[in-house]
């Protein structure tokens, strides 16, 4: 362990702090603390680099007894439980699955020419797989079934609110480490991914109920690297389809070379290629954010942008003047 080490990653958590504070002031203030705590940043600095994140830490921590309630009991927490603690970040990692997504998906999704087979990178568990099963509210306007969970979405600019949802006949998932929605111990590390905050309950009801849906209609899920099983994943394509590769918020995770190759990868198949990122993730769709995330997505059909999402869904805005989904 290296002072530039615990620099690095006192750096990584000062720079969560501004992305925490508008949806979870407690987050804010733990990575704050934690980025002049010794206790915190010794016991980081000895795990593997890919395992020091905010996001996992605290994961890990709600996952094991809830969120320390301030600064003081973090540090005790990682002191009396640090064998627990590090065993839960060494097995798992940061696959938060926000299926209010989707409210950004479904307009560009219902202008493809159907039926759908639906290939999500980095799918988690999968809950951004089922667009057609979710009910929306843009702005008032009702989309999809009455009966399932409800993705409230602010619109601004002219989003092509469709409407009715696509017809999806394949679902087909590709992660690094896919959950299963049905299994009690994923659903808890999911919920656990949820940052404490105003809208926390909201997102908690949210989950579970997709959990449910997907539980009740699994998808395909194949383990391995985004660009490895995309051959995989093409052979469960539903005949006669139109294919969308998609992908949210899982470039960012994704090294730069092999982000490459996947961009060129995917830009060389008969498919429609779905994204919703940070900025400059996807090759055409703007220059990167400082911190890699940024506090807004690009959502790009074919590298083309069409437009900008709230993180963790919410809020749409679309960037032209309709449709704009033109093919590439
Ligand atoms: C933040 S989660 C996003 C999950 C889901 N797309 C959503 O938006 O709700 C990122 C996911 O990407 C997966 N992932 C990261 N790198 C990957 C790679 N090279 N190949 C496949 N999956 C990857 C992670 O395991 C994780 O489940």
């Amino acid at each position: 362990m290296t002072e530039q080490d615990i620099d690095r990653i006192a750096q990584g958590y000062r720079a969560f702090v501004d992305e925490a504070r508008p949806t979870s002031p407690l987050y804010a203030r733990l990575a704050e603390h934690a980025a002049g705590s010794p206790t915190v940043l010794e016991f980081l600095a000895a795990l593997p680099t890919g395992k020091r994140q905010p996001n996992l830490l605290l994961g890990a921590l709600q996952f094991l007894g809830g969120a320390p309630g301030d600064g003081a009991e973090l540090d005790r927490r990682i002191t009396d439980d640090a064998e627990r603690l590090r065993a839960t970040m060494l097995t798992r990692a940061t696959q938060t699955n926000e299926p209010a997504r989707c409210g950004a998906l479904l307009p560009v999704l219902a202008q493809l020419e159907g039926p759908l087979t639906l290939i999500e990178v980095g799918a988690s568990a999968g809950l951004c797989l089922y667009p057609d099963r979710y009910g929306y509210d843009y702005d008032g306007v009702q989309v999809g079934p009455s009966d399932s969970l409800r993705i409230r979405v602010e619109t601004s600019g002219a989003v092509p609110v469709p409407a009715a949802v696509p017809e999806v006949v394949a679902r087909i998932g590709v992660d690094l480490n896919p959950l299963d929605p049905a299994d009690p111990g994923d659903r808890a590390w999911l919920r656990a991914l949820v940052w404490p905050g105003p809208v926390a309950d909201e997102r908690l009801r949210r989950l579970d109920a997709a959990a449910q849906v997907a539980a009740a209609e699994p998808a395909t899920l194949l383990r391995g690297d985004l660009v490895d099983r995309l051959p995989d994943a093409l052979g469960f394509a539903a005949p006669g389809s139109t294919v969308v590769v998609l992908h949210t918020a899982v470039l960012p995770y994704v090294p730069g070379d092999v982000r490459a190759r996947f961009a060129e990868t995917v830009a060389g198949l008969p498919v429609r290629w779905l994204a919703q990122e940070p900025a400059g993730m996807v090759p055409g769709t703007g220059e990167r954010p400082a911190d890699g995330w940024g506090n807004e997505f690009v959502v790009s059909l074919d590298r083309r942008p069409l437009a900008r999402s709230a993180p963790h869904g919410g809020r749409l805005e679309w960037l032209g003047d309709g449709l704009g989904a033109s093919p590439a």
